[in-house]
């Protein structure tokens, strides 16, 4: 039981305004809530600095105090978008910005272990929860492996897609995982602002062969967004 005042209303704001919101949901100012709640503002400030503490609030200097929402933590497990967020008892969806036919170039070729010249199919794509922009990925994939791809439904799960009807299972992927900003153009698609913080996950992922499938670039939101793993001492 909270036992100062500023916890308990700590307790009432975090029920009331912030528990199942999305994130970047303003909370009204101090002065409402001390009103609402009965109590004076420095409880109040009390209250959210705790919330803040916590990470489930932020604030901004001369704008207010805004819900984070709930983030995903992606463990070391290997999983599809559709997964992570199903998982999450949330609606995954897609929206496919473009989708075509290249070269693969020196990047791209060196990770699927191609020639710059070998044509590799690239897809850019939205990835929503809930209909809340979580990240933006650019998939590329050998055109030799994935034949007819632009005809079929790009905006569902690649893996299944991959699996069903290519018969591609992703079996291990090396990561890496770097730190970033997100530009203009790519913050209004995420809904956040120019320059947040964002993680950039570079995934080659392999058959049990050890074949190079795919080379995926997700830009993912920080604050929506944890990588947790385990640490062994042996
Ligand atoms: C994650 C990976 C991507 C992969 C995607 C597949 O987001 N970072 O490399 O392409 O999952 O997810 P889905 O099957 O939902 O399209």
């Amino acid at each position: 039981m909270p036992r100062h005042k500023h916890e308990l209303i700590r307790e009432r704001v975090r029920k009331t305004y912030v528990d199942d919101q999305p994130g970047g949901v303003a909370l009204p100012t101090e002065r409402a809530l001390a009103e609402e709640f009965g109590v004076n503002r420095a409880t109040v400030r009390h209250a959210l600095s705790s919330l803040e503490a916590d990470g489930l609030v932020y604030r901004v200097q001369g704008a207010g105090t805004f819900t984070v929402g709930q983030t995903i933590a992606k463990s070391l497990k290997l999983t599809s978008f559709t997964e992570d967020i199903r998982s999450r008892g949330m609606v995954p969806s897609t929206k496919l910005l473009s989708a075509r036919e290249r070269p693969a170039g020196d990047a791209i070729g060196r990770a699927l272990h191609v020639s710059t010249a070998e044509p590799v199919v690239q897809l850019t794509r939205v990835r929503l929860a809930n209909a809340e922009p979580m990240c933006i990925e650019v998939v590329s994939l050998r055109a030799a492996d994935v034949p007819d791809i632009l005809a079929e439904d790009l905006e569902g799960s690649l893996y299944d897609l991959l699996e069903g009807r290519y018969g591609l299972m992703v079996a291990r992927a090396e990561q890496v995982v770097t730190s970033t900003v997100v530009e203009p153009e790519q913050a209004e698609m995420l809904g956040v602002p120019a320059l947040a913080p964002a993680l950039q996950i570079r995934r080659t992922s392999v058959d049990a062969r050890s074949r190079p499938l795919e080379y995926a670039v997700s830009l993912y939101r920080a604050d929506r967004y944890e990588i947790r793993f385990t640490v062994r001492r042996d």
